[in-house]
């Protein structure tokens, strides 16, 4: 037999209290659970009441409906909370999920470091210096003297009377040898300073990674041998790459690295000027006088040095025609670099 029907006004109640902390679903099953049309345990009891003796009917009768109207205000109450908090609607297994907001690296970041981790497998170090440099290390220590026209080719901005802004990595190559002692294996990626203007292929900034190797025995063999590697990692495996001779002077000899241009692949196209290459990089064998102006042996030591520029590549690898779209952080731009 059923518990007598105060009791059972009791229970539910005591069960209507929950409805002060419940949460959108709960709500909804809290309110089918007592005033459900079906099955709510209220209304079970309202629907009864025609057939009880008259003096229940009465007292139970205003005991529900008083019920009723509390719990009917204490659901609406907490629907209001609710919403305040958007928190009114259950969740509904069938949406779709909402994609978490995930940071990514730059395209540019995404090559430098590319570059470096292969260079790592042939046991370059990854290094870094300063981007406010001296003359002495962004040029004379280089073999450039500062009225060589590769001093001003470097059109610098300076900060103070023989302090700039670094023109290229090479500074770097300098810093180390002077720290360190052979063998000595580096890259190092950073920013670099130009007062060029800010158009489809030229930055004002814009990243380098240098390369240095010095040691006993290190010939030109040892250079084509690491590039090769390099360029046969970092694009496709039979990519055709060609050194030309070229000038550095802090180099001798000097030679400028091509690899199949990416886009056409040596058809010939706008990005390569038709040529079918494109330049990735100027290299050479450290310059006797660098080594001086270093403090390392030149009759002892040789090295190879390279320079190239992870933007130039980033543009290459991706087909993005104007250089300035990588500096302009615009995440619809950005966003299709993410992995
Ligand atoms: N520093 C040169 C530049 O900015 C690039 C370069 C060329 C670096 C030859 C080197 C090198 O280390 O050997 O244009």
């Amino acid at each position: 037999m059923a518990p007598p029907l105060q009791d059972q006004l009791a229970a539910i109640a005591a069960r209507a209290a929950d409805i002060a902390n419940a949460d959108a679903r709960q709500l909804d099953d809290l309110k089918t659970e007592l005033l459900g049309r079906k099955a709510g345990a209220l209304t079970a009891i309202l629907r009864s009441l025609p057939t009880l003796p008259p003096d229940d009917r009465r007292s139970v009768g205003q005991r529900a409906n008083a019920l009723r109207r509390d719990i009917e205000a204490a659901i609406e109450a907490r629907h209001e909370a609710l919403a305040e908090t958007g928190r009114a609607h259950s969740v509904d297994p069938t949406m779709p999920g909402r994609a978490r907001w995930r940071g990514a690296l730059h395209p540019v970041t995404q090559v430098v470091d590319e570059i470096c981790e292969i260079f790592r497998e042939l046991g370059f170090a990854r290094v870094v210096g300063p981007e406010a440099e001296t003359e002495a290390y962004n040029f004379t220590k280089l073999n450039i003297p500062l009225d060589h026209p590769a001093a001003d080719m470097h059109d610098t901005f300076y900060l103070a009377p023989g302090i700039l802004l670094r023109t290229h990595t090479s500074p770097v190559q300098a810093r180390v040898m002077e720290h360190y002692l052979p063998p000595i294996r580096v890259v190092v990626p950073g920013l670099c300073y130009r007062r060029d203007p800010f158009d489809p292929s030229h930055a004002p900034v814009f990243e380098q990674i240098e390369g240095l190797v010095v040691d006993e025995g290190v010939s030109f063999v040892d250079f084509k041998a690491a590039i090769d590697y390099f360029v046969h990692r970092f694009f496709a495996r039979d990519t055709p790459v060609r050194f030309r001779p070229s000038y550095f002077p802090f180099t001798e000899p000097s030679a400028e690295v091509d690899v199949q241009c990416q886009i056409c692949r040596g058809a010939g196209c706008p990005t390569c000027k038709q040529t079918g290459w494109m330049e990735i990089m100027g290299s050479g064998m450290v310059h006797p006088a660098v080594f001086e102006a270093c403090g390392v042996d030149a009759e002892r030591f040789t090295g190879y040095a390279f320079g190239m520029g992870p933007g130039r590549i980033a543009l290459v690898r991706h087909g993005i025609p104007d250089i300035r779209m990588l500096y302009q952080n615009d995440m619809r731009f950005l966003e299709q670099f993410a992995e």
